[in-house]
């Protein structure tokens, strides 16, 4: 059983919401937490769209949410909501699913005007599939990141990594673990990168 699973619902690849969830699952493994991903594009498309609850990627991706102690839920904004794709697989979720876990929200947006859409939209779903502790939520404009010049993340702004940071901990703290050494990776506050020897 997984402590925590990272859901991430962009369709597109590469992708900032999954590149974020990778960086917090790789805080989340450095505290001592074992981490569990489900990417909702990975899984059977056709058994998405027909809500097939038993095709075998989707089961185990059911399953992987259900035995979790805590939730990272991620969603690009898309047409100032969550994506289509992380509804499909929210919506093949039995009732109650997130109950009695932690869940933090996470969404990345082109538009500050559009980060709403964390609180309007994704968090009322979040509390319908039974979330009582629904932590505060990261927005990250695509601004926020730096990226390579093959167009992919490198790192996040120092003011948007510790805002998430913040929200890691957040989410560490219910699940009653030490919290070891920090591991550095790519989307560590731009002041931390600098720290590394060369
Ligand atoms: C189809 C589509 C619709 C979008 N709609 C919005 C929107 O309504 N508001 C907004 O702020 N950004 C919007 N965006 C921008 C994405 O939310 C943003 O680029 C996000 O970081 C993409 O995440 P990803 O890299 O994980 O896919 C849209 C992007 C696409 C492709």
């Amino acid at each position: 059983m997984p402590d925590i699973v990272t859901v991430g619902g962009s369709p597109a690849s590469p992708s900032r919401c999954a590149t974020t969830l990778g960086h917090v699952r790789r805080s989340m493994a450095g505290r001592g937490f074992t981490t569990d991903a489900v990417e909702v594009r990975d899984l059977d498309a056709q058994g998405l769209v027909w809500a097939s609850f038993d095709e075998p990627t989707i089961r185990t991706a059911i399953d992987a949410v259900q035995e979790a102690r805590a939730l990272v839920v991620a969603t690009p904004v898309y047409k100032a909501a969550y994506s289509g794709v992380l509804k499909l697989f929210l919506d093949l979720l039995p009732p109650g699913s997130l109950a009695d876990k932690p869940v933090l929200p996470v969404t990345t947006a082109g538009s500050l005007a559009h980060c709403l859409a964390l609180d309007y939209a994704l968090k009322p779903v979040l509390a319908a599939l039974g979330a009582r502790h629904i932590l505060q939520g990261v927005c990250l404009l695509d601004s926020d990141f730096e990226y390579g010049p093959d167009g992919a993340v490198v790192a996040l702004n120092p003011a948007s990594a510790e805002r998430l940071h913040q929200a890691i901990d957040a989410l560490a703290q219910p699940l009653g673990k030490p919290h070891p050494q920090p591991q550095s990776d790519p989307l560590a506050p731009v002041a931390i990168l600098e720290e590394v020897p060369a």
